[in-house]
């Protein structure tokens, strides 16, 4: 694939930050989690190739979590994201790699350029129907687009219960149901793919308080919480520790992994 950068120099001439993350860069960083290398598995499982030496469009890449896992498994990736702060924290973690301001609705690339694109914890950003044509566009016949997250799998601990409650009091507009959304029906309904399928996993990460805090602080919903988010942040550090007194979170994750394929 033609690096990215030298096509796409006068699409991002002037186009300011539009990312809710970019002032969250620092906490992303720290404490967002990556993702289980059984997911990549799935993936290569799904697509029905090898992610070595496929050519693949990242959008929302942010601080290139998910990037360097697909770098490390040699695919050649052209990550794009709205945040120049999120980015510049990618160009930092890998440097030369051809990262550029891009955005997963109208993204500065030729058509039939990309084996495989890939939307790692963002495609719940894009309006589906607008996305789904762009990287159709993007991909060569046979390619694929890959959806997938990391979901806290927690909804019976009262730990969860709790903070969604809080959560739902204190950042407006925010509801637990965000993360239920059909959507492999949705990329059916677009009529854009041949084919659909999920896989679904589990795992656990262990981390201490002050990580899990740093992780909260990084989503944008607590963002939104405003002049209350310290009250928040107060009041999880006394939850986490009464549900987990030796300060180690056990954390359980489902990842859901979406592969649509191009006819
Ligand atoms: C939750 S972060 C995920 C970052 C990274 N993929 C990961 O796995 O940690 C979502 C990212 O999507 C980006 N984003 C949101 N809307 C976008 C759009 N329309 N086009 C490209 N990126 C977008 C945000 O700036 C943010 O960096």
């Amino acid at each position: 694939m033609p690096s990215a950068p030298a096509r796409i120099g006068a699409t991002i001439a002037g186009m300011g930050s539009r990312s809710l993350f970019d002032p969250l860069v620092d906490a992303y960083d720290a404490a967002r989690p990556s993702y289980p290398d059984a997911l990549f598995d799935d993936l290569e499982r799904l697509t029905g190739r090898p992610i070595a030496g496929a050519d693949v469009v990242e959008v929302g890449a942010g601080t290139g979590i998910a990037t360097r896992e697909l770098l490390g498994r040699g695919a050649r990736v052209v990550p794009f994201d709205i945040g120049a702060g999120m980015l510049g924290r990618l160009r930092a973690r890998t440097p030369g790699i051809p990262a550029a301001l891009g955005d997963g609705e109208a993204l500065p690339l030729r058509a039939g350029v990309a084996d495989l694109i890939c939307y790692a914890q963002a495609w719940h950003w894009m309006r589906v129907p607008v996305a789904a044509a762009e990287a159709t566009r993007v991909l060569r016949p046979g390619g694929a687009l890959a959806v997938w997250w990391n979901d806290v799998d927690a909804e019976d601990e009262r730990w969860w219960q709790r903070q969604q409650d809080r959560l739902e009091a204190m950042s407006p507009g925010y509801t637990r149901g965000y993360r239920t959304r059909p959507y492999a029906d949705e990329l059916r309904w677009t009529g854009q793919f041949a084919e659909v399928v999920t896989l679904a996993g589990r795992w656990v990460r262990r981390l201490d308080v002050d990580t899990y805090l740093t992780w909260l602080r990084s989503k944008s919903y607590v963002a939104a919480i405003g002049d209350q988010e310290q009250d928040f942040l107060d009041a999880e550090r006394r939850s986490m520790l009464r549900a987990f007194p030796d300060g180690v979170i056990e954390e359980p994750f489902r990842t859901l992994l979406v592969v649509a394929r191009r006819p």
